[in-house]
Formats: structure tokens, C-alpha cells, sequence
């Protein structure tokens, strides 16, 4: 079916109609749709085009296609341009010639914008719950190894000791961040822009603060043209996911290497691992390397609607019909992602020995040892200077930290004391640490018992 045709003398092509149609995609929106045509049919009646009688008449009819659409053969043999004329047609086969007047004062460019904002409310809301189950996720994970130290890494290159929790935590904040982004995004799209008309404002008086009030939009649009022409509120969203999977993508490649047999610190879960065909000993990372995978597909949408938007002319253009795949498959991408880093978190189990002895057998105590000296009035030049003279002979005669004793380290050098040896031991030196926001024991304590509350905050 089409919602246009009399101005025209013939049909379209079948090879324009199969290229142009957008009902095996946006039958998605099937629900929006239904909901917004509720309201909308409630908004009619207000201004006098339906009786009270004839809206309850189309919102009922309206609720049967939503029920029926879940059976299988709904959408069988249907030819209709996009959703928004599925839907009319159902609703003239329920309704009748009452049908005919519910696109009084719409067009489809609002009705694709409403249709698609409480669409992707519903999404990001569902990636809200999911990013902060991923959050307390992370939290559980740091209270089930408080004490463990693991080396933290430059250059992939063992830097400085800091607590298992300290690192679990810096994900937390990234995390934290993708959901305030995520919910500024939502208050963007949670706008009305129904009653725009297609460009210039509809032509009947609807109280569109109502309307808004009834579909839960905390605004109103004010722009009619902008409205048409306007898909910032998707842009925004796949930049907020896209930033989520960015960090997803960066978490999951350290846990692939932490979880490889050349680090040993982490044993992920038998449920979320699989094997290979071939080679009977592997257990694959295969869910960790997924969620990298997916993290370029979501920022391939990204740019994708970039890519579609720019350099269009004021207002509504077909293109902008090829907003909704990037968008579809950046929310499932995103959703997906989040259930699954979840997942893993959940059933993954340090092995704390191993990354301790990381620490303990590499000269990560360096800089500890160098701020000691400076603390003592050695200036800092020379101190680093002297551990790093210290480290390159540890090296050259194979020495650890812990083979150091108190006479050989004050015979090193003079201006090391016989107590800097304590610091060999990588959790001393953590102990000058405890500036906000850093590793110090007690900074890690106070910054987890901060998150959870901040956690129980965010819902
Ligand atoms: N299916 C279209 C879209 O997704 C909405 C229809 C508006 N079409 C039009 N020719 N004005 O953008």
C-alpha cells in the first residue's frame, strides 16, 4: 500500500519499489509506531477531527495490531513502502473508513522521528541497566581480590605496582562516564516532535505539551523545519555507544592478554570461552574478541550516518531513510556487547600469584625507590639517576628487588638507608600512594565504597 498516489497517472516500478522500500527493516519500529498513533489519535480528539468515541475505536483497534503482530503470518505478503503505512493498512482493515482520518495534520518525516526516539529510548534505557550491572560487575570482582597487586603497564611494559582493584576501578570511571553520556543522549531524544507537520508545522492547533505528557517526553521541539531535517539525537546516541564499546574494546583485548597463558592472572569462565575444531587443548576468548570485533561495526555507524547527513539541503530527504540500519545495529551491537562483557566479568578468577610475581620479579619498585630518595632531600634528578644505576646493575648480575638486603643497598650507594630496602617489596611502596585517585591501599577502600554508593545513585 501507499499513503500518496493521486497525483499520479501510474504506478511506481517494481525495481523503484524494491529499492526504495523500508519494511523489512523499519517493521522495527512496529511498536513505537502503534504507541505514537495511540497518542496521536488521543490528540485528534482534542481538536475535534475524532469523537471520543471513534479515538477509543482506533486505539482499540490499534492494540489488536500490536497483539496480532506477534503472530508470525502478520507480516506475510506485505508490500507497503515503510511500517507507518503497514500500520494504516491494518487499521483500515480493523477500522474501517475511520481509518482514513488518522493521518489528519501528520506526516511520516515527524512520525519517522517520533517512531525513532521512542524506539531508542527504550534501547538506551536497556543499555543503562546493562552498563550498570557491567559496573557492579567490576565492583564484586575488585571485593572478591582486595589485596591483589598486579604490575600496571606503559608501553605494555611493567611501569609501577597498583592494586587489582585500582585497575578494575579506572573501568568503572570510564564506564561511569558512557553512562552520563548515554544519558545525556537520552534527553535529547526524549523531545516531542510531533506536530511539525513534513516541514512547516501541522495545520491543526494539537496541545502538544499534552501529547508530550502522554508519550513521556520531558520536551517539546521548537523548530518544525529542524525537526524534519533532524537526526542529531541518533548521532549522539552512536557517539555514546560508540565511546561505550571503545572501552568495551579496550577491557576486552586486556583480558584477552590477561587471560593468556603468557600472563596466567586470569581464568575466564568455561560459558563464555569456546574450543577449536582442530586443536583439543585451546579454550578461545572467542566472547572478549567478539566485543573488539563489534566495537569497529558501531563505529562504522557512526560514520555511516555522518557520512549520510552531511551536505543534505534543508529539510526531510529520502537519505535520511538510511538512518536506521546504523542505528539498529550500533543499539543490538551496544546491548549485546555490555550482557556479554558482563557475563564475563562475573565468571572470570584471578590467579593473584601471578601478576604478584610479575611484579615482584620486575623492577616496577623503582620509582618508589627514587621518591624515597628525593623525600630524604636527594633532589630527583640524581635520584632517579641512582635507582636507575641500581636497576641496570640488578640487571646486569641478575638480581631481584627481594635479593637485596640493607647492607648491600646503604653500600650502593650513600644515599640510600638501610629502611629503603622495605621497599623492595612492591606493596610498601603502594603505601605513599594514598592520594585521591591513587593506588594507595586506603585511597582503593575509601574509592570502592565511593562507587557503590555512586552505583546505587545512577538507577
Ligand atoms: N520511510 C521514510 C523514512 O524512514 C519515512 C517516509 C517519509 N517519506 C517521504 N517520502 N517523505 O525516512
Amino acid at each position: 500500500m501507499k499513503l500518496w498516489g493521486g497525483r499520479f497517472e501510474e504506478g511506481p516500478s517494481e525495481i523503484f519499489e524494491r529499492f526504495s522500500g523500508s519494511l523489512h527493516f523499519d517493521r522495527r519500529l512496529l511498536e513505537a509506531d502503534i504507541l505514537g498513533s495511540q497518542a496521536f489519535a488521543r490528540a485528534l480528539e482534542g481538536v475535534g477531527i475524532l469523537t471520543a468515541a471513534e479515538r477509543e475505536q482506533l486505539v482499540a483497534a490499534f492494540d489488536q495490531i500490536g497483539a496480532d503482530s506477534n503472530q508470525p503470518s502478520f507480516f506475510e505478503g506485505a508490500d507497503d513502502e515503510d511500517v507507518h503505512t503497514l500500520v494504516i493498512r491494518k487499521l483500515q482493515e480493523k477500522a474501517g473508513a475511520l481509518a482514513e482520518k488518522i493521518h489528519t495534520g501528520r506526516s511520516r518525516n515527524e512520525q519517522v522521528s517520533l517512531d525513532v526516539r521512542l524506539w531508542l529510548r527504550g534501547e538506551i534505557d536497556r543499555a543503562l541497566e546493562r552498563l550498570a550491572s557491567l559496573m557492579q560487575a567490576l565492583i564484586d570482582c575488585a571485593r572478591r581480590d582486595p589485596e591483589a597487586v598486579v604490575p600496571g603497564y606503559t608501553h605494555l611494559r611493567r611501569a609501577q605496582p597498583v592494586l587489582w582493584a585500582h585497575y578494575l576501578l579506572a573501568y568503572f570511571e570510564m564506564f561511569a562516564r558512557d553512562f552520563e553520556r548515554l544519558q545525556q543522549g537520552r534527553a535529547r531524544v526524549n523531545v516531542l516532535p510531533l506536530g511539525s507537520g513534513a516541514l512547516a508545522g501541522s495545520g491543526f492547533p494539537f496541545d502538544r505539551e499534552a501529547i508530550a505528557r502522554d508519550l513521556g517526553f520531558d520536551a517539546i521541539t521548537r523548530n518544525s523545519m529542524d525537526v524534519s531535517g533532524d537526526r542529531d539525537f541518533a548521532l549522539d546516541f552512536l557517539y555514546a555507544a560508540s565511546a561505550t564499546m571503545l572501552h568495551l574494546s579496550r577491557f576486552a583485548e586486556d583480558w584477552i592478554l590477561y587471560s593468556s597463558e603468557e600472563f596466567g592472572w586470569l581464568e575466564l569462565g568455561d560459558g563464555v570461552t569456546s574450543g577449536s575444531s582442530l586443536m583439543p587443548q585451546k579454550k578461545n576468548p572467542d566472547s572478549l574478541e567478539l566485543i573488539r570485533g563489534k566495537c569497529g561495526r558501531v563505529f562504522g555507524d557512526l560514520s555511516a550516518l555522518y557520512m549520510t547527513l552531511k551536505g543534505l539541503p534543508m529539510t526531510y530527504n529520502r537519505d535520511m531513510q538510511e538512518d536506521k540500519q546504523p542505528l539498529f545495529d550500533a543499539a543490538d551491537q551496544l546491548n549485546g556487547s555490555l550482557e556479554m562483557a558482563c557475563e564475563v566479568v562475573k565468571t572470570a578468577k584471578l590467579n593473584p600469584t601471578r601478576p604478584a610475581a610479575a611484579a615482584d620479579e620486575s623492577w616496577v619498585v623503582a620509582t618508589d625507590l627514587a621518591e624515597a630518595l628525593a623525600r630524604n632531600g636527594t633532589p630527583f634528578h640524581q635520584a632517579h639517576k641512582l635507582a636507575g644505576k641500581l636497576v641496570l646493575e640488578s640487571v646486569r648480575s641478575g638480581k631481584k628487588p627481594a635479593d637485596w638486603t640493607a647492607d648491600a643497598l646503604t653500600a650502593f650507594a650513600p644515599e640510600f638507608t638501610a629502611a629503603m630496602v622495605a621497599l623492595m617489596r612492591p606493596k610498601e611502596g603502594m603505601k605513599s600512594r594514598e592520594i585521591r585517585g591513587g593506588t594507595g591501599p586506603q585511597a582503593v577502600t575509601q574509592a570502592l565504597e565511593e562507587a557503590q554508593a555512586r552505583l546505587a545513585n545512577l538507577s
